[in-house]
């Protein structure tokens, strides 16, 4: 008898198409036999599903693992005794004690004479399909075993339609349709855009786009599930066609955004031909959006720096230096520094695009060989909020869930995030269980794409005001507790009582009611009086949030009362409910996990912690410093009066991505040694002294941390372009600082982490392979990770309410600033856009430009695309007009992934009060028509030219005779 019931005790189910997907978990067992064969397989799964999993294959075409079954093609015909007929297999669900034949000669035939009319209008140039090889058309005509074409090929057919070549990822070449619909299939269930339909009846249906539109001009995405699920060549990737089959693959993870989806990396040699989302992805079972799946072009750009380049000033052309010349040059100026200004003088920043293993070992380079704590991360600007705010209350700086678990939810509340563009795999789960009757509550200045999902159940929108989060959640709060929807039984059992009497109190008072709310945050009373009853009494209410929420004077308030809510609910601790930040990029997770923060060590223990401090001690050698270092913006200010005088940066753009860009621009003029370690020149490379070529993911060994706590493991697929994965440069820049660092592959530093980091203690190489993933806390205690967070109890005992008194911002309006400006992210382009600018997602976004509403254009005489001056108390830049609806008018949004917009240079450096993170999503604007960059663009313009000089002199000269 063969048995299956767990997917993962069979990896192998990952890699071949077992027809449909698995029923829902804990169906009961049902026993048959096909052609002879007794299986056991769960209540629910279809006999073309069991047959495969039996190693018995029915041939099929519209049916596919990942979708549900349809029913369409007719190629999965079998026989069941004492039924009529001859069913489809893949529409069929097993029965107790069914007997199933798949192979007769009447089946034969049936099967012969429905490939027969597939091919009979089918182009015959297999040999010189780019699919060859790759084709299950191909593989169904060799399986069924036809050898002639009796309807001749003569007929009507479709062999002349036209190709649309119009993505500029892949063709869609309908001469090849066999119209088994699984793109559609996959476009609505997978990634839930409805973008593709099939046009007319009978021999005239045909896939669209749109309203029979080219792809580029539908609604597509290009998330590239239908290219997936496409069994012929008609939907092809264009790397496909241009370089052919591949020959084998790796997996690994992502590296865009916190969802860390899984990839089978297909490779050619050392080529990378395409990704392919792998099926056995924890984070995304086989999904993807356009930027992993498609935009990994960059990794081989001309652009990519290959070797190390030194110079004394930022105002000298770089020379062009070996290794070991360069991590010298390095190591003797931090000394020089350190001798002449003291060890508090320098320090790194770690990067959450790297991997765990690269962020562990550099705030271990700087606590251990630069002596001191100055090192930061670029959480610092994103969710730091979330740390303090989760460690405060809950206990634990982390999201309390796995994604998997909004399919459990039955109210989803979305504050300040847009899963669709930021995090679109998570956004695609996300509407799935929209579409299957959640309730959605968005709390968001702008209508964000997930309010427009089709077959909505029931959407509400907050549309508040930026910068007024916390009057928002308290008038929420209010509502919940003066209207009786808390969950006693939990706040009794889970929570400290006297800080939830005196949060109670709080809440309670009249001057948080939604109806007092109401003028600070632009959203009627009874907007939010229902919203707060749907989360609250819908059973299971979960809530997301984004750097909407933590990127305020009052991010970490703000996190500590979406807490509040997520306990007076009940709404923690099991499947469907809880608190989650959407964590921005790949790694971000993990590079505060790893100790990336001045203050605390790997795993959260605070340096001034003695025992903690200790451990690392003995472990590293060396006498650690029990004062936390200095912050980003502490670092800027230093470096601006004097005292900071030289900055290791792997993998970071600060000078784009960081707040006011002209302080940020002073500070880095300042310093005296700047080592910046990437795989561009990037806008921060421009003021380095010494240039550390960076290997992409795909060049090395590692792990990332996604959103969930989800340690996915990256595999080297090429070698480094420039020799050296980050972390071996990191260790030689140790060793020439005199600390020793003896690691011979990133596991090695795995292992160290997980003997220093309780949370981690369970974690090695071998069990990521072998679980494929796993989620932190992952120790004796929980040896295989833990998707759900507090189930039943808190790391702090019991839940802690903090009180969350609402005060505005500094950053006011007024009539010289009277807009609100908020910014934000894009599908296509990802954070600073080094990436993404430098492959075909251009296409979507080459310029970042100015959303703002009809009225707040018109009344200052603006017309859709005009240029912008947009001026605020921090500088001056000029964007194109984009006239929106999704706006309200009085805010005004852009994004921040092209470098010379110069976005940051107008948002302010004002702060979260616990945590430094900057005040990104609140800036009071004014804007005109211009018709010139700003002086900052000018001058930006220049130092950029002059900096490209300077590498591209570099290069000539090297390359002179
Ligand atoms: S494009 Fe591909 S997946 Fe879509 S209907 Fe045609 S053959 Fe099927
Ligand atoms: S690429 Fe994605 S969004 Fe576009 S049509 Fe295909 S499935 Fe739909
Ligand atoms: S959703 Fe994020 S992790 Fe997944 S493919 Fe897209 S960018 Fe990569
Ligand atoms: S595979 Fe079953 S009907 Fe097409």
């Amino acid at each position: 008898m063969i048995e299956h019931f767990d997917p993962r005790q069979h990896a192998r189910t990952y890699s071949k198409d077992l027809g449909t997907p698995s029923p829902a978990a804990g169906a009961a067992p049902v026993s048959l036999t096909i052609d002879g064969v007794a299986i056991r397989v769960p209540a629910g799964t279809s006999v073309l599903r069991a047959a495969a999993l039996a190693d018995i294959n029915i041939p099929k075409l519209c049916a596919t693992d990942s979708l549900e079954a349809f029913g369409s093609c007719r190629l999965c015909a079998v026989q069941v005794e004492g039924r009529r007929g001859t069913p489809a297999a893949c529409t069929t669900p097993v029965a107790e004690g069914m007997q199933v034949t798949t192979q007769n000669e009447r089946l034969a035939r049936l099967r012969r004479n429905v490939m027969e009319l597939y091919i009979s209008d089918h182009p015959l140039d297999c040999l010189t399909c780019p699919a060859n090889g790759d084709c299950e058309l191909q593989d169904m005509a060799g399986a069924v075993g036809l050898r002639q074409v009796r309807y001749g090929f003569e007929g009507e057919n479709h062999l002349q339609a036209a190709k649309d070549e119009s993505n500029p990822y892949f063709t869609f070449d309908p001469s090849k349709c066999i119209v088994c619909s699984r793109c559609v299939r996959a476009c609505d269930e997978v990634q839930g855009t409805y973008a593709l339909t099939i046009d007319g009846r009978g021999f005239d249906s045909k896939v669209t786009a749109g309203q029979g539109e080219a792809f580029m001009d539908s609604d597509c995405v290009s998330c590239g599930a239908c290219v997936q699920a496409c069994p012929t060549a008609t939907l092809m990737e264009k790397s496909v066609i241009d370089a052919g089959q591949p020959e084998h693959s790796v997996i690994t993870t992502c590296a865009y955004c916190g969802v860390g989806c899984s990839f089978e990396a297909q490779m050619k040699g050392d080529q990378l031909v395409r990704m392919v989302p792998y099926k056995g992805g924890d984070a995304n079972h086989g999904h993807s959006c356009v930027k992993g799946r498609f935009a990994f072009g960059y990794a081989t750009h001309p652009d990519r720096l290959t070797a190390p380049r030194i110079r004394d000033s930022i105002d000298q052309p770089w020379r062009e230096a070996s290794w070991e010349e360069a991590i010298a040059f390095a190591a003797a100026r931090l000394q020089a520094i350190q001798a002449e200004h003291g060890r508090e003088s320098i320090g790194g920043i770690t990067s959450s695009r790297c991997t765990n293993e690269e962020t562990y070992l550099v705030q271990k380079l700087v606590r251990a060989a630069f002596g001191n704590n100055n090192t930061d991360t670029c959480a610092r600007v994103c969710h730091s909020p979330t740390g303090y705010g989760l460690k405060t209350t809950l206990g634990e700086s982390a999201g309390t869930q796995a994604f998997d678990s909004v399919m459990q939810a039955d109210a989803i509340l979305v504050i300040g995030a847009n899963p669709t563009d930021a995090h679109p795999v998570f956004g695609s789960l996300m509407r799935k269980r929209l579409r299957q009757g959640a309730s959605l509550i968005v709390a968001d200045p702008r209508r964000i794409d997930l309010l427009k999902t089709p077959h909505l159940a029931d959407a509400q929108h907050l549309p508040l005001r930026p910068g007024t989060n916390v009057a928002l959640i308290n008038a929420l709060g209010h509502v919940i507790v003066t209207e009786g929807l808390e969950d006693h039984d939990f706040i009794a059992a889970r929570c400290d009582t006297a800080a939830y009497r005196a949060w109670r109190d709080f809440i309670s008072e009249e001057r948080h009611s939604p109806e007092a709310s109401e003028a600070i945050t632009g959203v009627s009373a009874e907007a939010v009086r229902r919203a707060a009853r749907t989360y609250a009494s819908a059973g299971n209410g979960a809530i997301y949030y984004g750097l909407g929420v933590t990127e305020h004077s009052q991010g970490s308030t703000m996190v500590m009362g979406i807490a509040n809510l997520a306990m007076a609910t009940g709404n923690l601790g099991r499947e469907g409910v809880g608190v989650n930040p959407l964590r921005g990029q790949n790694n971000v997770q993990g590079a505060c996990d790893m100790g990336s923060f001045p203050h605390e060590l790997p795993g959260y223990q605070h340096v001034a912690d003695p025992v903690a401090r200790g451990r690392f001690e003995a472990a590293w050698g060396v006498t650690l410093d029990d004062e936390p270092g200095l912050r980003i913006p502490n670092m800027f200010d230093a470096a601006i009066e004097g005292s900071f005088k030289a900055l290791y940066v792997q993998g970071e753009d600060i000078a784009q991505s960081d707040p006011n860009t002209q302080h940020v621009e002073a500070a880095l003029s300042a310093l005296e040694c700047l080592i910046v370690q990437d795989i561009f020149l990037n806008e921060t490379a421009k003021y380095a002294h010494v240039l550390l070529p960076g290997a992409s993911f795909l060049e090395k060994d590692g792990t990332f941390t996604n959103a969930e706590r989800r340690i996915n493991r990256v595999r080297r697929v090429m070698p480094p372009l420039a020799g050296k994965a980050d972390w071996e440069v990191t260790q030689e820049l140790a060793r020439a600082l005199g600390y020793p660092m003896d690691y011979t592959h990133p596991s090695e530093i795995m292992d160290e982490i997980a003997r220093l980091t309780p949370s981690f203690a369970g974690v090695s190489y071998a069990k990521l392979d072998e679980r494929g993933s796993l989620q932190w806390p992952c120790n004796a205690e929980h040896p295989l990770g833990m998707p759900t967070l507090h189930e039943d109890d808190f790391p702090i005992g019991l839940g802690r309410f903090a009180i969350t008194e609402y005060v505005a911002t500094e950053e006011r309006t007024n009539r010289r600033f009277p807009l609100l400006l908020t910014t934000g992210r894009i599908l296509s382009q990802y954070n600073v856009g080094a990436q993404t600018r430098r492959t075909d997602n251009q296409v979507w976004h080459d310029e970042d430009v100015l959303e703002l509403h009809p009225a707040d254009a018109e009344l200052r005489g603006i017309r859709d695309g005009d240029w912008l001056g947009i001026t605020s108390r921090a500088g001056q830049t000029v964007l194109r007009a984009r006239l929106s609806e999704r706006m309200q008018p009085g805010v005004v949004y852009t994004t921040f992934h092209h470098p010379g917009s110069g976005a940051n240079v107008i948002t302010t450096d004002n702060s979260d009060w616990a945590t430094n993170c900057p005040e990104y999503k609140v800036t009071a604007v004014q804007v005109e028509k211009v018709s010139q960059p700003s002086a900052w663009q000018q001058r930006f313009a220049a130092f950029d030219r002059a900096q490209r000089d300077h590498l591209a002199g570099a290069a000539q000269r090297e390359s002179a005779p």
